[in-house]
C-alpha cells in the first residue's frame, strides 16, 4: 500500500525523520535557504500533511490550495503563523508543540535577565576592543538581581518556570495573567497576582511570556513603558509584536527604563535600527528554545501528531480537536 505523502519545510532531525520516513512518503525541503511562499504553495498542493515552522503561514490561501491536506503541524509552541479557524473550515487538524520547550525557554529568559542586569555583553565587548584599562571602582555598574522584584507577564508553563528559577535569588515575584493561578501554585512559587499596572510600576525586571493576541500586541507601549521604573529592565522571549520597538527605543533614549533584552522582534528578521545601535539592549536571534534536546523533541512531537492522525487517533496536540469533533 502506498504511503501518505507529506511536505516538511525543513529536513528536521534524524529522530523525527526516522518516525516520518516509516509512515510517510516525505518531500523534505532540503535547500539551506527558506522555502519561498510560491514553492510552499506548489509543493503542498498534492500533500496530505504538512510539517512547517513558525515562519510559514498556514492560512486560507494555502489551505484552499491543498485540497488533500488533513493536518498541518507547526514545530513551535506559538501558532500565530496558523489560522486555526481556517484550518477548521478546511477540516485540517492544526497542531503545535507545547510543553517540551518550557524549561529551556525559561532558562534562556534567565540568561538574558542576568546578562542584561549585570552588563555582561558590554564587558565582553570592552575587553575585545582592547581598551579596558583594568579594574576600577565604578566600571559597568549594573542592577542587582537578587532580592529585586521580578514581574512576569503571562503565567503559563514558561512564566512559572521563570518564577521557579527566581526562588534561588530571593526575589519578590509579581505576575499578571488573564486567569489567576491556583492558590497552591502561587504559594509554591511565592508569586503574587497583580494587575498589569502594578506590575509595570513595581518591577525591577519584567519578563514577557504572553502569547501574541490582539490584547497583547504592543502591550509594551509608550504608555506602559512610561509606568516602569527608570532602573527597570525588560526581557522578551515571547513574540516580537508584543513590544512596540519604536516606543522601546524612544523610552531607552529618554532613560525611561534601564535596558532591554530581546530574543524576538516585530518583523523578524528585521530589528528596529535604533535598538541595534544601543549598548543597553541585548539582541538574540529567536533562540530561547534552541537546545539540541528541545528542538529535537519539538520535531519529534510534530511527527508524532501526524502519525496519530493517520493511525486514526486524535493527535495529542491538536488545537482544533473539539471544533473538528475528533474523538
Ligand atoms: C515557539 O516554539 O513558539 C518558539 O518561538 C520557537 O521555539
Amino acid at each position: 500500500m502506498s504511503k501518505p505523502t507529506i511536505l516538511s519545510t525543513r529536513p528536521l532531525f534524524p529522530e523525527a525523520r526516522a518516525i516520518l520516513d516509516r509512515y510517510f512518503e516525505v518531500d523534505y525541503w532540503q535547500p539551506s535557504e527558506r522555502i519561498s511562499r510560491g514553492e510552499l504553495l506548489k509543493r503542498v498542493a498534492d500533500k496530505e500533511a504538512l510539517v512547517c515552522l513558525l515562519t510559514e503561514k498556514v492560512d486560507d490561501e494555502l489551505l484552499s490550495n491543498a485540497s488533500k491536506l488533513r493536518i498541518a503541524a507547526t514545530v513551535s509552541v506559538g501558532f500565530d503563523n496558523m489560522d486555526v479557524a481556517a484550518c477548521t473550515k478546511h477540516k485540517v487538524v492544526a497542531t503545535n508543540t507545547p510543553g517540551v520547550l518550557d524549561d529551556t525557554t525559561a532558562d534562556f529568559a534567565w540568561t538574558l535577565l542576568m546578562a542584561l542586569g549585570r552588563r555582561v555583553l558590554e564587558g565582553d565587548a570592552w575587553i575585545r576592543s582592547g581598551t579596558w584599562p583594568g579594574w576600577d571602582l565604578d566600571q559597568l555598574l549594573g542592577g542587582d538581581v537578587w532580592g529585586k522584584t521580578l514581574g512576569i507577564m503571562g503565567f503559563g508553563r514558561i512564566g512559572r518556570g521563570v518564577a521557579r528559577r527566581a526562588q534561588g535569588f530571593q526575589m519578590r515575584i509579581l505576575y499578571s495573567d488573564a486567569v489567576r493561578a491556583p492558590a497552591e501554585v502561587e504559594k509554591d512559587l511565592n508569586a503574587e497576582f497583580v494587575d498589569r499596572d502594578r506590575l509595570f510600576r513595581e518591577s525591577d525586571f519584567i519578563s514577557l511570556h504572553v502569547p501574541l493576541l490582539p490584547d497583547t500586541r504592543h502591550l509594551i507601549s509608550k504608555e506602559n513603558l512610561g509606568k516602569m521604573k527608570a532602573t527597570a529592565f525588560l526581557i522578551n522571549t515571547s513574540r516580537g509584536p508584543v513590544v512596540d520597538e519604536a516606543a522601546l527605543a524612544d523610552a531607552l533614549e529618554r532613560k525611561k527604563i534601564a535596558g532591554a533584552a530581546l530574543d524576538v522582534f516585530e518583523a523578524e528578521p528585521k530589528v528596529h535600527p535604533a535598538l541595534v545601535a544601543r549598548k543597553d539592549v541585548i539582541l538574540t536571534p529567536h533562540i530561547a528554545s534552541a537546545s539540541v534536546d528541545t528542538r529535537t523533541k519539538m520535531a519529534v512531537m510534530a511527527a508524532n501528531n501526524l502519525v496519530a492522525l493517520f493511525e486514526g487517533k486524535r493527535p495529542p496536540n491538536a488545537l482544533n480537536a473539539d471544533a473538528l469533533g475528533l474523538k
